[in-house]
């Protein structure tokens, strides 16, 4: 029998009735801590003779392995049994339906806009705004829509209450009155884009009261309809994702423009009513533009004499039919979740869109 059998009998009996992990470890600290029991003993061989240190060293350490091994021991299996229990207790009932995340799309207008905006920055057009509810002047007066000109009968205006400084407003019919806010505010040059909604008074299948346009322009010296074409030549191989689209320039008017041009791409028609872009001999009219009217410039408080500009406008909704092959313009506004679930776009979409596009472009 050794000096520390009874030191012995009770560490392994409280070891092996310890009923979970933190009282075996209280079980450690008691016998093997800093201050255990066992460690003590240790300390106390300091003060014994050699012969005595020999013979109680060999028997502690021993005494230490032991007790030791058997704390490994009821660890592992306490954690066994801890898992166990856990598995028993435990179900997985794999019929149950997951939790699935309802996630949103963009509207395809919202995408368009997007792409638009993003296919204009990368030609340095910047973002400007402008308000809705604009003042009768900027919407016609100021782009040289004079009160008594027929355009404004073609623009069947809502008109609204006179603001507060007595001030005729209007719901704007375009995105053109952003070109004067613009010039008003910068000196050239100027090169912005402005999207948003515009509003007038008519219902159809290709006319909403309220629908989205774009606008661009870009005022500086020397400029000509070569840059026009150019930039708008660039915009729509990319936006159609077409190398080759036919594109042409059609001599038109607008008020606020001169000379003033529809912007016509190639497209045919078959007499079944189906319509494919790009190829084919008829011309499909896409948008408006032109060289900004001198009176346009003074009224935005530039020189015309030193600047010239270009201006084009067009429908988002019209491009954005084109592009999704969406048959009627007024269901991009009733809201029918399975339309809006057919036609939208992932929001994660567009920045891979927009490299395919690069892509497309060869740049
Ligand atoms: N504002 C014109 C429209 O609403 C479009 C346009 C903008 C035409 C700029 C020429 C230049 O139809």
């Amino acid at each position: 029998m050794t000096p520390y059998h009874q030191l012995e009998t009770n560490a392994l009996t409280e070891i092996k009735a310890a009923k979970d992990l933190p009282s075996l470890d209280a079980i450690k600290v008691k016998f093997l801590g800093k201050k255990g029991a066992i460690t003590d003993l240790m300390k106390d061989l300091g003060r014994c003779t050699p012969e005595e240190r020999k013979e109680k060293g060999q028997a502690l350490n021993v005494l230490k392995q032991k007790v030791g091994a058997a704390l490994d021991e009821k660890k592992t299996a306490l954690e066994t049994a801890h898992i166990n229990a856990r598995l028993a207790e435990e179900t997985l009932d794999l019929t149950l339906p997951g939790r699935t995340k309802e996630c949103g799309t963009l509207h395809p207008i919202s995408h368009v806009i997007e792409e638009v905006i993003c296919l204009f920055g990368e030609m340095g057009f910047i973002l400007a705004e402008g308000p809705d509810i604009e003042e009768d002047y900027y919407n016609f007066e100021a782009v040289n829509i004079p009160p008594e000109h027929p355009a404004r009968q073609e623009q069947d205006t809502f008109y609204l209450p006179d603001n507060h400084e007595g001030k005729k407003m209007v719901l704007r019919t375009h995105t053109s009155p952003v070109q004067i806010r613009t010039m008003l505010k910068e000196k050239p040059p100027i090169q912005i884009i402005s999207t948003g909604r515009v509003f007038r008074s008519d219902y159809d299948m290709t006319h909403t009261p309220m629908f989205h346009q774009v606008e661009g322009l870009l005022v500086a010296e020397n400029i000509h309809m070569g840059h026009l074409k150019g930039c708008l030549t660039t915009f729509l191989e990319a936006f159609f994702d077409r190398h080759d689209l036919p594109i042409r320039l059609r001599p038109s008017y607008f008020p606020f423009t001169e000379p003033s041009a529809e912007v016509d791409i190639g497209c045919s028609r078959s007499a079944d009513g189906s319509f494919s872009i790009g190829h084919g001999d008829d011309w499909l009219e896409i948008l408006g533009c032109g060289m900004v009217h001198p009176k346009v410039l003074e009224n935005g408080g530039i020189d015309p004499k030193k600047y010239q500009g270009f201006a084009f406008g067009m429908g988002i909704e019209r491009i954005a039919m084109l592009k999704y092959g969406i048959p009627d313009l007024r269901t991009f506004f009733e809201v029918e979740a399975g339309w809006q679930r057919h036609y939208s776009f992932e929001t994660t979409a567009f920045p891979s869109l927009l490299t395919g596009l690069h892509g497309g472009l060869g740049r």
